[in-house]
């Protein structure tokens, strides 16, 4: 069994974060996640792992070098344009040769990892396995219509008029036949390759592909609100732990859930878990509220934050009000003018939102 890992793509739906920055390297609970995808294919014990890349190769490369840091090879597989995920299978077939594989979306964050998928695939002789969630907005993915019996029927991309809300979720496994699909598929009406059209191809063929209903929550993180959605989800998943270099001075109070990485000082402060505070920051006179990620060398000095993803380098200060919801990026500074004439003053970057 191999990985396949789909990394291409501009993110601009997260702009301006990925401007800078590629989409899939923004970490949820201080870790990126691509990573996060990664750790759970090797969790299944696969580790030969393909990754498709575009305009960001070299960004993705510089942070995840030859996988080994994760236990597992990583060979880098260029897009030259943005063609759909049948394309990306398409491209790959040189990694990949016969073996069955599992692609999973580099964006996608899932409740509970993908082993138990993996072991149903490699016990079963099926031709591909795709995962389906219940979802409120369906017509926003691919979206499947079943049979009476559990199997499916069709898959249709983006349907104006969904036939269920069971949504495609972006983690599929299929054997070689696949390829046959890919060459066979026509581009679809947005131009590009899908792979919903693929797997079509292989169910009108009576090839068997099996439909997993995924019941924990899932997460495509296209947008900020689902950035802090997924920070939430993991936040809960993972076991706190303070590093044993951080350091809680006798002025704070740092509850149970709260997690410390080496070198984080907590000054003078409130932190209610489940939050994450990253290498070598420094929390001073404030209150850190439930669901926040502030990621590593940042500063936080008086001030309330709750339910925020806060990127390396950044510094808030002097805020009065609390800050909630928020997504600030690397490098970035909010603080308190006291200057006079008093009133906002804010260098934004392309695409930024301000709400006041
Ligand atoms: C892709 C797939 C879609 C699937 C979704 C899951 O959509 O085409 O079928 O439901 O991923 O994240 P895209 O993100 O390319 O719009």
């Amino acid at each position: 069994m191999k990985g396949l890992i789909l990394s291409g793509g501009k993110g601009t739906r997260l702009y301006p974060l990925t401007y800078t920055r590629a989409k899939q390297l923004i970490p949820v609970a201080n870790k990126p996640v691509l990573v996060r995808v990664i750790e759970a294919i090797r969790e299944a014990g696969v580790r030969e792992i393909g990754i498709v890349v575009g305009p960001t190769a070299p960004e993705i490369r510089a942070a995840l070098g030859d996988g080994a840091a994760w236990d597992v090879e990583l060979t880098y597989i260029p897009q030259h344009s943005p063609d759909g995920l049948a394309h990306a299978v398409k491209i790959s077939r040189e990694f990949l040769r016969d073996d069955p594989f599992v692609m999973f979306l580099g964006d996608n964050v899932i409740e509970g990892g993908i082993s138990a998928l993996i072991r149903d695939f490699a016990e079963n002789d099926w031709n591909s396995q795709i995962v389906l969630k219940e979802v409120a907005n369906p017509a926003a993915y691919g979206v499947a219509k079943m049979r009476a019996d559990g199997s499916i029927e069709r898959l249709i991309e983006k349907p104006a008029q969904p036939p269920s809300n069971l949504a495609l979720v972006g983690i599929y496994m299929f054997d070689k036949r696949i390829f046959a699909a890919v060459d066979a598929i026509k581009p679809s009406a947005r131009g590009e390759y899908e792979i919903t059209d693929a797997i079509q191809w292989l169910i009108d063929r009576g090839y068997s592909v099996f439909p997993h209903i995924h019941r924990g929550w899932w997460i495509d993180t296209g947008k900020p609100t689902d950035m802090l959605e997924a920070n939430s989800h993991v936040l809960e998943e993972i076991r706190p732990c303070i590093a044993a270099s951080a350091t809680v001075d006798a002025g704070s109070t740092v509850d149970s859930r709260v997690t410390l990485q080496p070198g984080a000082r907590i000054i003078n402060s409130v932190l209610r878990g489940p939050t994450i505070i990253g290498k070598d920051t420094v929390i001073e006179n404030s209150y850190i509220g439930p669901f926040t990620s502030i990621y590593h060398s940042c500063q936080i000095r008086n001030c309330e934050i709750e339910r925020s993803i806060i990127l390396e380098d950044s510094r808030v200060i002097d805020i009065d009000s609390t800050l909630r919801d928020s997504l600030i990026g690397r490098k970035a500074t909010v603080q308190r003018n006291n200057a006079k004439p008093s009133g906002f003053k804010v260098n934004l970057g392309d695409h930024s939102t301000l709400w006041v």
